[in-house]
């Protein structure tokens, strides 16, 4: 049965002043050579395959020493065109948090649907949003309290999901939702304590289920607009398995980005407005 796409709006960051200089995820070595061309050419491909599927794609200014700001999903996190703002584990991507508010601020949302968190939450890198629910990670980076102020907040009700493999230390490098007009995700229940993926089989029994070589590819972090999944290119095992569930896969080389420890959605943050 073949899927129905949605038109989509995003919010992504240029990698301009992308580099790895320090380490807060395992993907992070500083000693390798980061090619800020190569990242732009790649991220550059990202957006015009947003565009081209007929999505609206914001850009949010790079600002120079946020080395890490192309990942624009952890700014924020939006439904309903109410606003979460982010507030960083790590001091070095602390100041994220206020470019994206001054975004959001100037950009047509009403100063009472934004709000400065009280609690840590990397934006999407921690929720995901279904239509029956927030989706939560905790272990790395969200605080747990952020998820009642989530909740609080939207409406909503969230789940708190543990993440135990330092590798999967955001809820996106380990789980995608594939149709948020329903239920319907995939994720790679290594990632997970074994009472989430408890909780997982029991809300998402039909969910699509990841190989580790495909988790290792990052091939989770992929962004869905209810047909088409744009994903890492690598992970060559969740092809087959989307198309047989009616999605289009579009395999992207995020490869120079993965340095920083993200590829496709963490580059993509949706503005659900
Ligand atoms: N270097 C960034 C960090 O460790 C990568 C963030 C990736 N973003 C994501 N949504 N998982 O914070």
């Amino acid at each position: 049965m073949p899927r129905h796409a949605t038109p989509r709006r995003y919010l992504m960051c240029p990698p301009a002043h992308f580099k790895v200089t320090y380490s807060i995820n395992p993907w992070m070595d500083p000693a390798k050579p980061v090619d800020v061309s190569v990242a732009v050419a790649q991220w550059e491909d990202l957006r015009e395959r947003y565009r081209s599927l007929g999505h609206t794609v914001e850009e949010l200014t790079p600002r120079p020493g946020l080395p890490d700001m192309v990942f624009a999903a952890n700014g924020a996190t939006v439904i309903d065109g109410r606003v979460l703002g982010a507030r960083f584990a790590h001091r070095e991507r602390s100041a994220e948090a206020a470019a994206h508010l001054d975004w959001f601020r100037t950009h047509g949302f009403a100063a009472g649907d934004v709000r400065e968190p009280d609690h840590i939450n990397e934006g999407e890198g921690d929720f995901a949003v279904t239509a029956s629910y927030v989706l939560a990670g905790r272990g790395f980076r969200a605080s747990p309290l952020s998820h009642g102020e989530a909740q609080e907040f939207f409406g909503r009700p969230v789940i708190g999901l543990d993440l135990v493999d330092p590798r999967y230390y955001h809820l996106d490098t380990a789980l995608a939702v594939l149709d948020d007009a329903g239920d319907e995700v995939m994720y790679y229940p290594g990632a997970f304590s074994p009472g989430s993926r408890a909780v997982l089989r029991r809300l998402f029994p039909d969910a699509l289920i990841a190989g580790e070589r495909d988790a290792a590819a990052l091939g989770l972090n992929a962004v869905s607009d209810g047909r088409h999944v744009l994903l890492p290119q690598a992970a060559l095992g969740l092809f087959e398995p989307l198309r047989r569930r009616g999605f289009e896969p579009v395999g992207m080389d995020l490869g120079e980005l993965l340095k920083g420890g993200g590829s496709v959605k963490c580059c993509t943050q949706e503005l659900r407005c």
